[in-house]
């Protein structure tokens, strides 16, 4: 066997065992948790804050630092609940419309403790493509998402329609584009079972 073909199943017990297992832990725990799962009660500001700090950790090419945040606070909630009503109530007559699909968006936000916008924003000189820039805004969120685990906080990242036209809402800048929302709320309990994944010999190819 090649020695650096990683064991069944998927993760050698060398790293399993190492000191530094809580890491491996924390990446392979990793689920998305939707808003019918979180329980009632709110996240404190403070902690939202906290885990939001944990973005300039990311790597970043140029040190751009991409990342930007806007959070709905349960007190901003209503306000938000507006924006996506008026969105959906925009589509009424057109044949994008579905009552399902409005109904569900507005009811995710009752069900949430804080949501908070993911913003790109592009370096203005453009010096690295944006794609780049994408991929650091996805590696803050990687931070964050890890780490409110290990705090009962669940969470998930959502890219509906409307985030295209959240820029006045959000109080954009013309270089801003939304990139969706995290959706957290309290989830102490949550497990999942493992989910059918591709396993390493699929996606890996030593050359
Ligand atoms: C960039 C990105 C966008 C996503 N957008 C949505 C979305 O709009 N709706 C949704 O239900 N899940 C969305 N997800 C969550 C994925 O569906 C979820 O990560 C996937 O099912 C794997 O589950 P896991 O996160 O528990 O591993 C998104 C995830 C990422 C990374």
């Amino acid at each position: 066997m090649n020695p650096r073909q990683v064991l069944s199943p998927y993760i050698s017990k060398h790293m399993t065992d190492h000191p530094s297992s809580h890491i491996i832990s924390a990446i392979r725990k990793r689920r998305s948790v939707y808003p019918p799962e979180f329980i009632k009660g709110h996240i404190s500001d403070q902690l939202i804050s906290d885990l939001l700090a944990l973005a300039q950790y990311a790597p970043t090419h140029r040190l751009t630092e991409p990342w930007r945040f806007a959070v709905i606070s349960p007190a901003a909630r209503p306000s938000f609940s507006d924006f996506v009503d008026g969105y959906y109530e925009s589509l009424r007559d057109t044949s994008e419309y579905v009552g399902r699909k409005h109904h569900k968006a507005l009811k995710k936000i009752e069900q949430s403790s804080h949501i908070v916008a993911i913003i790109l924003r592009r370096d203005p000189a453009q010096r690295v493509p944006e794609w780049e820039e994408i991929a650091a805004v996805s590696m803050a969120v990687q931070n964050i998402w890890l780490a409110a685990k290990q705090f009962g906080i669940g969470l998930y990242w959502s890219t509906p329609d409307s985030r295209m036209v959240a820029g006045d809402y959000l109080g954009l800048q013309e270089t801003e584009t939304c990139l969706g929302y995290l959706y957290m709320g309290l989830s102490p309990k949550c497990q999942f079972a493992d989910r059918d994944r591709l396993k390493p010999e699929d996606y890996i190819k030593w050359l």
